[in-house]
């Protein structure tokens, strides 16, 4: 038997609510999640909270406890005072539908807007190979579960409504990188659209997005100010984290208004002018004589675990068994 703890949790609807005071059993090794649910179970069966994975990988439980957004399923209880009142409330950039609860729309909407993965046109299935250094390039971006803690604490659209018909958001802008950094992306370069729709330049670079990603995402160093607009909507000056906001002669650097301006200015400063869309190392497909690729995934020895073929299955499989990309006997050619 735990610990009685206070709690305040925020109930109502799109017209208005209020905190509640509850007394809620609190046991070792519980997270703020955990205690809605007791909450919910013993106390407040109406209460809403929307939940999916409990395991930090869903983005659902997406709340405010003590004012710090967060994931409600990966807040322990040991992370505040035995004495201490934990209020939890619903984030506050998206409307409210019902207590912890609010319409996340905002960002399927701005998902929606954001040009998809375009793969050069020809290229076939199975024709797709990428080197481990452009998988890493994007990885950190892919590690995403979405959230939206950091478009939730973005002042951009938290404490300017209006902007949200022109702001995409710290979550798109690390889309929008992600998909100009993979090598088979024949969509072309969304940093104009970054600029130009998607608000980028209203970013300030605070770093807020950043610190409340519950992914560790370096969003504002590797996605916003590597994309070299940032800013610049504004009378500001060009500027990247950890790099003064002036030319290399002292004086303030203009706004540049053309993409190529925008570089220009941000090389005149010595900045790195990391673009999205890095060039690759060249590499050709590893195609045998017959122009297949080759089965050396399927036959190649390796230790796993239990087979999901069945135990009864011997490796590597007799290459007649393999019904794709084997080669072709030669009179089949
Ligand atoms: S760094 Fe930019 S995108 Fe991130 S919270 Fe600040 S203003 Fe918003
Ligand atoms: S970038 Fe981080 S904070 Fe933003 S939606 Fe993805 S996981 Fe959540
Ligand atoms: S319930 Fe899935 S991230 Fe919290």
């Amino acid at each position: 038997m735990g610990e009685k703890r206070h709690f305040q949790v925020w109930r109502g609807d799109e017209s208005g609510g209020q905190l509640e005071d509850f007394q809620v059993e609190v046991n070792e090794g519980e997270v703020v999640l955990d205690i809605i649910h007791r909450l919910q179970a013993t106390q407040a069966p109406d209460l809403a909270v929307r939940w999916n994975c409990k395991a930090g990988k869903c983005g659902s439980c997406s709340m405010e406890i003590n004012g710090k957004p967060r994931l409600g399923c990966m807040t322990r209880m040991s992370t505040f005072g035995e004495t201490e009142t934990v209020t939890v409330t619903p984030v506050r950039t998206f409307p409210v539908i019902r207590d912890l609860v609010t319409d996340v729309s905002f960002n399927y909407q701005k998902a929606r807007e954001l040009p998809a993965f375009a793969p050069p046109p020809g290229l076939a299935l199975g024709e797709y190979r990428m080197q481990q250094v452009d998988v890493e390039r994007s990885q950190e971006f892919r590690k995403c579960i979405e959230c939206f803690l950091c478009q939730n604490v973005c002042h951009v659209i938290r404490d300017h409504e209006e902007n949200k018909t022109n702001f995409a958001g710290p979550r798109f802008f690390i889309r929008a990188a992600e998909l100009d950094m993979h090598p088979l992306d024949a969509r072309g370069d969304r940093q104009d659209m970054a600029i130009e729709e998607q608000g980028i330049g209203y970013c300030n670079i605070t770093k807020c997005c950043t610190e409340v990603c519950p992914e560790h995402i370096k969003i504002t160093d590797n996605a916003i100010a590597s994309s070299s607009v940032v800013g610049l909507s504004s009378a500001d000056p060009p500027v990247s984290a950890g790099s003064p906001a002036a030319s290399t002669d002292g004086s303030p650097a203009s706004p540049a208004t053309t993409p190529a301006e925008r570089a220009a200015a941000t090389d005149a400063q010595g900045e790195i002018s990391t673009n999205w869309h890095r060039e690759t190392p060249g590499y050709a497909p590893a195609v045998g004589p017959d122009g297949k690729l080759p089965v050396t995934e399927a036959t190649a020895e390796f230790a796993g675990a239990s087979s999901p073929f069945g135990d009864d299955v011997d490796f590597p499989m007799p290459i007649e068994d393999i019904s794709y990309q084997h080669p072709s006997k030669p009179d089949e050619h």
